[in-house]
Formats: C-alpha cells, sequence, structure tokens
C-alpha cells in the first residue's frame, strides 16, 4: 500500500507538527514513561512516544498502525529508540496477539481516529495481563458549548482532511463505555498545547480492564 501525495507531503508532516511541538513533547515524557513490561502502542504513528520509554521498565514495544503515511519518520526514531520496537502495520481493531500477553497498551492521539474505537478497546482489554493497564494522552471534546458547537460543525470536513480524526469523541466516558475504570488521577489536562480550541482539549492517564465487560 503506498502513500498518497497528500498523506506524505500534507498529513504526515501536519500531525507530526501539531502532535510533537514543545508542549506535547513535555506531556508525552510525562504520560509514556508511565508503561512497562511488553507495551503495545496502538497508532504508533511517527512513533513520536519511542523516546520516552523507560529502557528500565520496558521490555519490547509492539506498534501497531494500518496507515503508512507516517512510517518513514517511524523507521528513524524506531532505529534511535531506548527499546527494541516493532511495527505491526495492522488495525488495532484486530489484534494477533495472544490473549493476556501484553503488560501495557498505551495510545495517544489515536482514540480519536479508529473508526471502530471500541473493538480496538475490547481487543486491547484481551491482550492485557489481568494486572495490565490502558495509558493514555488524547484529544477530544471540549467542555465549552460554543467549543462543541464548532467541533460539531467541523467535524466532517476535519475528518476528511485529517486521516479519519473526530472532534467530538470523549476519551473518559469512551474508556468507561467500554468497560474500562478509569484510575483516580485519570481526567482532563485542558488546554495544554498551541492551536485552535477544537484541537487541543487534553485528556490522560490511566484505565484498567474490568475483566466481566
Ligand atoms: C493523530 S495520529 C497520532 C499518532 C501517534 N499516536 C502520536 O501520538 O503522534 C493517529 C494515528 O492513528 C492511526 N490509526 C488510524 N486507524 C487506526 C487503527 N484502526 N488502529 C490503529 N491505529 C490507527 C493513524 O494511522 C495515525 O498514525
Amino acid at each position: 500500500m503506498g502513500q498518497s501525495w497528500y498523506e506524505r507531503h500534507c498529513l504526515s508532516p501536519g500531525i507530526d507538527k501539531l502532535c510533537g511541538g514543545p508542549e506535547v513533547m513535555k506531556l508525552r515524557s510525562e504520560v509514556v514513561p508511565r508503561a512497562e513490561g511488553v507495551v503495545l502502542e496502538l497508532g504508533l504513528g511517527s512513533g513520536l512516544n519511542l523516546a520516552f520509554y523507560d529502557p528500565a521498565r520496558v521490555k519490547r514495544v509492539l506498534g501497531v498502525d494500518p496507515g503508512v503515511a507516517l512510517t518513514d519518520l517511524a523507521k528513524t526514531r524506531m532505529a534511535e529508540a531506548p527499546v527494541p520496537v516493532e511495527l505491526l502495520s495492522i488495525s488495532g481493531e484486530a489484534l494477533p496477539q495472544a490473549d493476556q500477553s501484553v503488560d501495557t497498551v498505551l495510545t495517544t492521539f489515536t482514540l480519536c481516529t479508529i473508526p471502530n474505537v471500541y473493538a480496538a478497546l475490547r481487543e486491547a482489554r484481551r491482550v492485557l495481563k489481568p494486572t495490565g493497564k490502558l495509558v493514555f494522552l488524547e484529544h477530544g471534546l471540549a467542555p465549552e458549548a460554543d467549543v462543541a458547537r464548532w467541533q460539531r460543525w467541523l467535524n466532517p470536513l476535519w475528518g476528511a482532511l485529517a486521516g479519519g480524526c473526530q472532534l467530538l469523541r470523549d476519551p473518559l466516558q469512551l474508556l468507561t463505555d467500554a468497560g474500562w475504570t478509569l484510575d483516580a488521577e485519570a481526567g482532563v489536562v485542558g488546554y495544554r498545547m498551541p492551536g485552535p480550541k477544537i484541537l487541543t482539549y487534553l485528556y490522560e492517564g490511566v484505565a484498567r480492564p474490568h475483566r466481566s465487560a
């Protein structure tokens, strides 16, 4: 599968710039070190998280991403990563990993984009060990009515321009609805990155699987 001109020259560098600025990299540096053991990173993208994995805690990273648009950048970052990284060009909606084989699922700026996000969260729960955790840093629905109104209006256009990214998802609600329990400190980060408010309302934290869900 090749990249289109738009993916190679607009979408890929655009996402890397928006999600790779100093404020976001600072947040990544706080969130990613929570990963441990065998890590499954949903939506590896251009590999912006890779430098922040702690080699003393992380055995290896399995990066899952069906998009090829970002993999040239990802390859360089994979080569420089402090931990071994393998890239699987598949969707997180159907994982090949065995049940209970992963210690951490990490997702950053990806729950917004996966088409069937509930399928991906179900798969994440299946592959996680009972003691495992899902670490997340995501953008989503803003709390202010006027910002949310703009998000609703612009969502179809933004989705078409940004590889399917949805502006109206609330990651905390998604995780709760999908049968995850949020750690007490999980929650809203707020507007901690530059850019329009419709894109920059952030959430982060750790969620644990309910086995019965
Ligand atoms: C906005 S980018 C974020 C990339 C990276 N996680 C980051 O933090 O910079 C969204 C990513 O989700 C990936 N994605 C889209 N559909 C997916 C799916 N079904 N399973 C896993 N990843 C998916 C895209 O290819 C893209 O790399």
